[in-house]
């Protein structure tokens, strides 16, 4: 499939691009940074640069008269979005909230409007509101899945529900198909020690999402498996590693950590399953977490050697 990745020089969008390449989809990345005008290495994506809150810029790239010289190939068949500010608290709040909602709905409706066929939205587990809340409140229960209650309070938070609702709204419209997929934290080579090693060195660290992480590489997998789906409407789904940081038990580590806390625990599969569910994604795309905090780090946090 032609595919178009936003955000593609970040995080999540750079292991994207690499998982749709190696399954064979001709695909192109846009980012905010300058292109580079020299030739590059074969195999490198074709990059587009352009701001996703202009209207205008997103509808050129969508459409495909961004990209390349001469004969244009037309609308993409699919795009994933995964361009914004990953966080609130870095930027003034309307600046998180308007990149991140205006981002989404021009891309959104660039799709609609040009006949895209599967649009795969980055959407945040931070949706419920319990992560970056003013006011704090934990989670209703653990594992945390799709059903659980929303009430965000942050401009981060909100802009990726309301993202959400557009992709509602978009199916309902026309022709597009959209699957919204709200990882939890992401991780990679570069990051796994700096981010989880100070989790793993202090057990008694807490995490309000029951201490889920995702390998970027595995979460790139979920993606490219839902730009190849068949699911109609817009469907909504966590996706997050199969355990938790530091290999701890759920339950006894979330009542150390939140002592009279309300949250009800479920029952999981494992002793160290992850704090979100991800049952959704393994059933309606097939996915399976295969990577681990443990293939980085040892116990203590601190890298493996080789
Ligand atoms: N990193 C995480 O732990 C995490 C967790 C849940 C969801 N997400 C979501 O995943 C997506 C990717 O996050 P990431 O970790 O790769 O972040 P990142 O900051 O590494 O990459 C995001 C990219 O989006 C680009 N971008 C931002 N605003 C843009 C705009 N107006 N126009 C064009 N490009 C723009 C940035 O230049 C950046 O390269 C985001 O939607 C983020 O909210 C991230």
């Amino acid at each position: 499939m032609r595919v178009l990745v936003t955000g593609a020089r970040g995080k999540v969008g750079r292991a994207t691009v690499a998982a749709l390449q190696r399954a064979g989809h001709d695909t192109v990345a846009t980012d905010l940074f300058a292109p580079d005008f020299d030739t590059q290495p074969s195999g490198t994506a074709p990059y587009v640069k352009a701001d996703l809150t202009d209207a205008g810029e997103v509808y050129a790239l969508v459409g495909g008269a961004s990209v390349g010289e001469g004969p244009r190939p037309g609308p993409f068949e699919a795009v994933v979005h995964a361009g914004a500010l990953p966080a609130p608290g870095r930027h003034a709040p309307h600046v998180v909230f308007g990149n991140n909602i205006m981002a989404t709905f021009n891309v959104v409706e660039a799709c609609v409007r040009w006949g895209v066929r599967r649009l795969v939205n980055i959407s945040s587990e931070t949706v419920p509101g319990f992560i970056f809340a003013e006011r704090p409140f934990l989670p209703e229960y653990l594992p945390v899945d799709e059903a659980h209650p929303v009430r965000p309070q942050d401009p981060y938070a909100l802009a990726k529900l309301f993202g959400e609702q557009l992709c509602d709204a978009a199916v309902q419209r026309s022709d597009l198909r959209c699957i919204s997929i709200r990882p939890t934290w992401v991780q990679n080579a570069e990051t796994y020690h700096r981010n989880l090693g100070p989790l793993l060195a202090d057990r008694s660290r807490a995490s309000v999402t029951g201490w889920a992480y995702i390998d970027a590489d595995d979460l790139a997998e979920a993606i490219r498996l839902a730009v190849e789906s068949p699911l109609p409407g817009h469907e909504v789904m966590y996706i997050a590693a199969a355990d938790t940081i530091g290999s701890r038990d759920l339950s006894a580590s979330w009542k150390s950590a939140y002592p009279g806390s309300t949250t009800t625990l479920r029952q999981v599969g494992r002793p160290d399953a992850s704090g979100i569910d991800t049952g959704k994604a393994q059933k309606l795309l097939g996915w399976r977490p295969t990577r681990s905090w443990k293939d980085y780090l040892t116990l203590d946090g601190e890298p493996l050697s080789g």
